[in-house]
């Protein structure tokens, strides 16, 4: 599988630090320090998951040089989908992809990661040539506003990667792990209330709406810092690949000091650190592609690099992969 072509869409609103100061007890000095984050986008009434996911996806499929018809796949990676049923399906209209099977897969901040692996599988398999893979989430409709710990973290953004069957030498996935621990899964949820609704004398049926995100920050950074080093030295090593020999580290963006922290274990100089969380914060699904995305266009992918990834989050789930580019420049 080839990776051949992304693209990119963000809200239009950006709420900085000092913006977001005047809603909650909290001040640019402490979010930057702590994170890394100076401003996070938020979508505006007149944009949804699915209007910036297909406006991302046409950005990639004219990227790649695709028509819409000539896709075989959409695999949308949300946790913050329009609808429960499935999202994917709107954004295949959206463009008209009409030979396309589009549907959703959830795995928080590792979707992205999780489903481009999910897309080589059915490359490999022969029943996809070409797909477009999507990381896109809202979850400022799930923050709550009023917690200073969470709120200032995430904001809002989509992003697709064009991927296509090809030979061997030009392939862009050259390994990968994929972990799950769900008994750690309370330290990061966005769940499901318990509400009742009467249904039937004292029978009553559980009514549908979720909690806001409800995180434990210390626990979710120390499971970070020891499980993605972890990870990626695994997919490494299966690799034969030395740390030495990447040309850029292209992880999650939650956290600088995580960034800083896996930088660290491998001896990854800061220049080779991909990061734009101060523009963007914690955009879930979405890091992954966006950074990659704006990277290509500003000329600092180029055709063949090697890119360490990892991918982690709510599940717990993370993953690690090796990639490689093969798009356009620019
Ligand atoms: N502004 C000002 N003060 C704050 C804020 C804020 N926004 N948030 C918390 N504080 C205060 C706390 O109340 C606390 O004060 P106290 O000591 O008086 O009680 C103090 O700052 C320290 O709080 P901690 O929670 O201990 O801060 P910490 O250093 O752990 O940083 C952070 C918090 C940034 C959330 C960090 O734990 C982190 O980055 N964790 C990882 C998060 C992450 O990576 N998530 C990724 C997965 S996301 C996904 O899958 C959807």
């Amino acid at each position: 599988m080839a990776l051949v072509g992304c693209g990119s869409a963000l809200p239009a609103a950006s709420v900085s630090n000092a913006a977001l100061s005047e809603r909650v007890d909290t001040n640019d000095a402490w979010i930057r320090s702590r994170t890394g984050i100076g401003a996070r986008r938020v979508a505006g009434p007149d944009e949804t998951l699915t209007s910036l996911a297909a406006e991302a996806c046409t950005h990639a499929l004219a990227h790649a040089g695709w028509s819409p018809e000539s896709l075989d796949l959409i695999l949308l990676a949300t946790s913050s989908p329009d609808d429960l049923f499935g999202t994917a399906p709107r954004i295949q209209a959206c463009l008209g992809a009409r030979n396309a099977v589009a549907f959703d897969l959830t795995a928080a901040c590792s979707g992205f990661l999780f489903a481009l692996i999910t897309t080589a599988q059915y490359i490999a398999g022969g029943s996809v040539r070409r797909a477009l893979v999507i990381g896109a989430d809202q979850l400022s409709r799930w923050v709550d506003w009023d917690d200073r710990r969470t709120c200032v973290l995430f904001g809002d953004g989509a992003a697709a990667v064009a991927v296509e069957a090809c030979d061997a030498d030009a392939n862009g996935l050259l390994g990968f792990r994929m972990r799950s621990d769900g008994s750690r899964n309370g330290c990061l949820t966005l769940a499901q209330t318990d509400q009742r609704q009467a249904l039937l004398g004292n029978l009553s049926a559980q009514r549908g709406g979720f909690a806001p995100i409800h995180m434990n920050g210390q626990e979710v950074y120390k499971f970070a810092v020891r499980e993605v080093p972890a990870v990626l030295a695994e997919v490494l090593e299966a690799c034969g690949t030395e740390a030495n020999q990447l040309d850029w580290l292209l992880l999650h963006q939650a956290n600088q000091r995580i960034l800083d922290a896996v930088a660290e274990r491998f001896k990854v100089p800061p220049e080779r650190v991909l990061s734009n969380l101060a523009s963007y914060g914690n955009t879930s699904a979405a890091t992954i592609p966006l950074m990659l995305d704006e990277a290509v266009r500003d000329g600092r992918v180029k055709p063949g690099h090697r890119l360490a990834s990892s991918g982690f989050g709510a599940g717990l789930s993370w993953g690690g992969a090796l990639l490689r580019w093969s798009g356009p420049q620019g």
